[in-house]
């Protein structure tokens, strides 16, 4: 097997980046080791400083969503599976998560999804192009709870702003925590994004029912967390 835990991740890192993840170790599990022996190449796209051609990627122009950190990646290989007319780059450091969600999308020869392991904010700097992102999905970000750490929370101000550029008019930034003062955090930085509108009145909106229940989602239920649903929504018209 590649040695994929040392082809990482860190190293193009310049120290710049909000580091909003620790890297989780453990052992692989069976399954997890042989999908990342048999699938790495075919569905995961490594970190490069180029722009990625979404066309080129998945074979059509389909609308493309974004979903950072998916974990093990559950409702991301059944999210798009529901919507095959859709196509999803899943974005996750976590080594078994990836070889979890390549499990998946070869069990459910899902052609409509990609995996990119490296931190998501050097991926969206340096791959993504500008004005080109149908939707972001960001279930159960890691809260940081302490203050001293709140530099590394992932939904701050100067990431919804590269989130912003990269959405097309009209996309959207779905976000979920368990976390009553992240959820907060999230809509007062948000209202510092001048481009990104939120339409609900206090700041939350309904539930999908779309959205399948995640593995973190399931902790905080079971420590009676209640669940903050925010959707945002890139205002304008596009300039083309
Ligand atoms: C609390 S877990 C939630 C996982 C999953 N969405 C769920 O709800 O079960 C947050 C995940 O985001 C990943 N993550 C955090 N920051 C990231 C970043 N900058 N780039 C890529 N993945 C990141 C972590 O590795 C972790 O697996």
């Amino acid at each position: 097997m590649k040695d994929l835990d040392k082809r990482v991740i860190l190293e193009e890192n310049d120290g710049k980046s909000i580091r909003s993840f620790v890297l989780r170790g453990g052992r692989l599990t069976h399954l997890q080791e042989r999908a990342l022996q048999n699938y790495y190449d075919d569905y995961v796209i490594e970190f490069s400083r180029n722009i990625l051609d979404f066309e080129k990627l998945f074979g059509n122009n389909n609308p493309v969503i974004i979903e950072i950190g998916f974990g093990m990646g559950e409702s991301t290989a059944e999210i798009a599976a529901k919507f095959p007319d859709n196509n999803y780059l899943g974005i996750e450091v976590f080594l078994a998560g990836v070889g979890r969600l390549l499990h998946d999308i070869h069990e459910r020869c899902l052609k409509n999804l990609c995996i990119i392991r490296f931190n998501a904010v050097d991926v969206l700097q340096e791959m993504i192009s500008d004005q080109s992102v149908a939707g972001f999905h960001i279930f159960f970000p890691d809260p940081w709870p302490k203050k001293k750490h709140h530099k590394r929370r992932l939904l701050q101000e100067e990431f919804l702003k590269v989130l912003s550029r990269k959405l097309k008019p009209e996309g959207y930034i779905y976000c979920v925590t368990d976390w009553t003062p992240y959820a907060e955090w999230i809509i007062d930085e948000a209202r510092k994004v001048a481009e990104l509108v939120n339409n609900s009145e206090n700041g939350y909106c309904e539930p999908v029912s779309w959205r399948p229940e995640t593995k973190f989602e399931l902790k905080g239920l079971i420590k009676k967390h209640e669940i903050h649903e925010i959707r945002l929504k890139k205002s304008g018209t596009s300039p083309l």
